[in-house]
């Protein structure tokens, strides 16, 4: 089923609609790997038969997706944790470096046992990642609570990001081949962003 939602997304003539439908369905399947995550307290349930032990939430959670790509994620995100606080990191790679540069930042308190989400769909350079980690260890979070969800990442991000952070969950959609010459992932999808918010390139 992935395979073929992922297929979708990567069509170059796959529409706005049809691009943002089949993102959403990533969406939920990266959710349903992100739960796996949450801490569980244990607690008393009674069904209308019998006593039994059922689970809660044991943490709070704090989404932090990265402008502007990472908000096609949060509703998916917000439905299972929702209860959770965002926070936003604006990164945006310049288009001729690919050098990520930050533009907007704007956290909420973070807890000690607070599990920390960082959502994105591209991890190419790595560059906007291990940007997103360091605001967030710089603002007192640990690398244990962070998990970072991407949905297409290249080898040499990937590697970036666990070489830098070891401590950091990370989950991946699907990791492809290579990073082309301009820094774009390959076969990949093209700009995510440019995409999912119907704005120009397509790449
Ligand atoms: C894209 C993507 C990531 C980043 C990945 O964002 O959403 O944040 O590139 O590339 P990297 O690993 O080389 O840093 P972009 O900067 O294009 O901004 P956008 O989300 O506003 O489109
Ligand atoms: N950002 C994207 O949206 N796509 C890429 O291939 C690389 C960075």
């Amino acid at each position: 089923m992935q395979d073929i939602i992922m297929s979708r997304l990567r069509d170059k003539d796959t529409g706005t609609a049809d691009f943002r439908a089949n993102a959403q369905k990533m969406a939920h399947i990266l959710a349903g790997q992100a739960i796996v995550y949450l801490k569980k307290k244990k607690i008393d349930v009674a069904t209308p038969l019998a006593k039994t032990i059922g689970y809660m939430p044991g943490q709070d959670v704090v989404l932090v997706p990265i402008l502007r790509a990472g908000l096609a994620f949060l509703p998916v995100f917000l439905y299972y944790f929702e209860s959770s606080k965002v926070g936003f990191i604006g990164l945006k790679r310049d288009e001729k470096t690919a050098v990520a540069k930050e533009y907007y930042r704007n956290l909420p308190a973070i807890g000690k046992n607070d599990m920390v989400v960082i959502l994105d769909p591209m991890l190419a350079t790595g560059g906007s990642a291990v940007s997103a980690v360091k605001i967030l260890l710089s603002a007192g979070v640990k690398q244990e609570q962070i998990l970072s969800v991407f949905l297409v990442a290249a080898p040499e991000g990937y590697r970036k990001l666990r070489r830098q952070f070891p401590k950091i969950k990370i989950i991946i959609g699907t990791k492809d081949k290579k990073l082309t010459r301009d820094k774009f992932i390959w076969p990949g999808l093209g700009d995510f962003g440019d995409r999912y918010f119907g704005t120009k390139r397509r790449h």
